[in-house]
């Protein structure tokens, strides 16, 4: 049977610590081209630099193909229906890597006979998760137990996964968003049911100072994500949540974000270049946990 990889609770907790160790492995240069003879499709609605260039090289090293579905220059663009796209694209691809609205993924993967990988909707960004997963091994060893991440701002699709994350992961996590502004119920209680066996401590509130208190790492995200437009009411609201010097203080902590950055927004541009080495680790990390999530997915 096919496995589909939309939530990153699709996954098991011992599957993701497989993908994360799979992952170290590859990055240490130890894999095979498993990926021989498949090709792997890119359905992009959205923009994005380093998910389709991640996966497009990370395929390429395991000896695979990709081929880039512009959706403009599909039929699916003339109306040919979502399902009927899926099926004849599930004929010739051995998996699809989609990056739409949620429930455009959900109906990808219930009509695709292969694989279907979340490249991002506006719930929840798992590739991503992965990626940062893997940094956080690399970073504190794999042992994530008492791990503390305070993830500041909007309660956008990263920080719902990063919610699940730290469930299965087993990570703690404390989120601050202003009010009106927090991730997702749901997703919240998937994490806390997670957690029971994890042991992951998981809070939302709306103090960043409190967050903050004993991190390890503090994570931030854009305050506009592809699906908001600009609004002075959300900048204003979002303002005291911005990783700055003077929020930081001394500590000594790493900072992670997922990029794209909008420095001055969420996060200052000194605290940005002071922590590039963490943050564009992350970004090199996306390959490596996605081609250790293509082993999982399709290695026989
Ligand atoms: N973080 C991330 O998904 O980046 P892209 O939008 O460039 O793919």
């Amino acid at each position: 049977m096919k496995r589909d990889f939309v939530e990153l609770d699709d996954l098991s907790p011992e599957e993701g610590w497989k993908v994360i160790d799979w992952a170290l492995g590859i990055k240490r240069g130890s894999f095979e081209e498993f990926m021989k003879k498949r090709v792997v499709g890119l359905y992009f609605r959205k923009p994005s630099t380093r998910t389709r260039v991640s996966f497009e090289v990370g395929v390429a090293k395991l000896g695979g193909t990709c081929i880039f579905l512009q959706e403009g220059s599909l039929q699916a663009s003339r109306g040919e229906e979502l399902r009927d796209t899926a099926r004849t694209l599930s004929e010739y691809l051995d998996l699809i890597v989609v990056r739409a609205e949620h429930q455009f993924v959900k109906e990808m993967a219930r009509w695709a006979k292969v694989p279907i990988i979340n490249a991002l909707t506006e719930m929840t960004h798992p590739c991503q998760v992965l990626g940062d997963v893997l940094t956080l091994c690399e970073l504190f060893g794999k042992d994530l137990k008492g791990v503390k991440v305070a993830y500041l701002g909007d309660g956008n699709n990263v920080c719902n996964t990063l919610l699940i994350g730290a469930g299965m992961f087993g990570f703690d996590l404390s989120v601050a968003s202003p009010k009106g502004y927090e991730p997702s119920e749901e997703y919240l209680s998937r994490a806390l049911r997670l957690s029971k066996s994890s042991g992951a401590r998981i809070e939302v509130i709306n103090d960043p100072k409190k967050a903050i208190e004993g991190a390890n790492v503090i994570y931030t995200d854009v305050w506009f994500s592809m699906n908001h437009s600009k609004d002075e009411n959300r900048r204003r609201d979002l303002e005291p949540f911005r990783v700055s010097e003077a929020l930081i203080e001394n500590r000594n902590v790493k900072i992670m974000h997922c990029l794209p950055a909008n420095k001055g927004e969420e996060i200052e541009e000194k605290v940005f270049e002071e922590h590039a080495d963490e943050i564009f680790l992350q970004a090199k990390n996306r390959m490596f946990a996605q081609m250790g999530l293509l082993k999982l997915l399709l290695a026989k």
